[in-house]
């Protein structure tokens, strides 16, 4: 299974993600935690992107793209891979399609803007891991620490309030066109394209999760 998570900032892709990669056993590519694992390592790419992620704009294409591609090539990719924040922007869907990359499925999360701000305000999250908490919806075990390992949970830094705001401008502006591109391309050529799905990404995590998995089973 290929397939792609697609939702605004807080919309709740690697929550589910952590679900989906576990039923159906193919690895979680989430750009945003390589590229924060980078700025953690404060190697030449995280030195580069720290300034950007961190003012809620998006890392130029050819950067991400390079690094997908690195990516899926290697060996736990070949049966499969869950795509969690790429792609962003219509050239890079255009350079998967260009790189014959097959994708079965685009998953849709739908949350509107104004539960999002609430949503990461409150979001801690396992850096090592990406596991992600809420301190209202999603509680870890223990406050503050990571259910499986016990480590300290922190916020991420794009999470104050006027980063979220200008996050949300850029999806609407570079990423929700995607929304067009998929279901499109699934309408003009449906056996070389993804399945389109949507999901309304507001209820409880397991509610969601079961949505979830029922677009993705019944046409797997
Ligand atoms: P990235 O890490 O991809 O961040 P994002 O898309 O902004 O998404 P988030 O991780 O904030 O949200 P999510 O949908 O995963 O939500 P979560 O499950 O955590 O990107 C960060 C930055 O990296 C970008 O701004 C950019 O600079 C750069 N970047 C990354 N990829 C790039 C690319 N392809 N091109 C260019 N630049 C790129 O949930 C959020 C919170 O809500 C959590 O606390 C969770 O517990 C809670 N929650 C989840 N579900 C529910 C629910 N149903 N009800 C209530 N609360 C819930
Ligand atoms: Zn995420």
């Amino acid at each position: 299974m290929r397939l792609i998570l697609l939702g605004a900032p807080g919309a709740g892709k690697g929550t589910q993600a952590q679900f989906i990669c576990e039923q159906y056993k193919i690895p979680q590519i989430s750009t945003g935690d390589m590229l924060r694992a980078a700025i953690k390592d404060e190697s030449e790419l995280g030195l580069k992107v720290q300034g950007i992620m961190n003012s809620g704009g998006l890392v130029s294409d050819e950067i991400i793209i390079d690094l997908v591609k690195e990516r899926i090539a290697q060996p736990d990719c070949e049966h499969g891979f869950l795509f969690d924040g790429f792609p962003r922007t219509i050239p890079q869907a255009d350079a998967m399609k260009d790189a014959g990359v097959k994708l079965d499925h685009v998953l849709e999360i739908a949350v509107a803007d104004d539960e999002i701000v609430g949503r990461l305000a409150g979001r801690r999250v396992h850096p090592a891991s990406g596991r992600t908490y809420h301190i209202e919806h999603n509680q870890p075990q223990e406050p503050g620490k990571d259910d499986v390992t016990g480590e300290a949970l922190i916020q991420r830094e794009d999470d104050q309030e006027s980063t979220v705001r200008n996050r949300l401008a850029v999806y609407h502006d570079q990423t929700a066109p995607l929304v067009d591109y998929y279901q499109q391309w699934a309408k003009d050529d449906p056996a070389a394209a993804p399945q389109y799905h949507r999901v309304e990404g507001v209820g409880s995590v397991t509610d969601i999760t079961r949505q979830v998995t029922d677009a993705l089973g019944k046409q797997a």
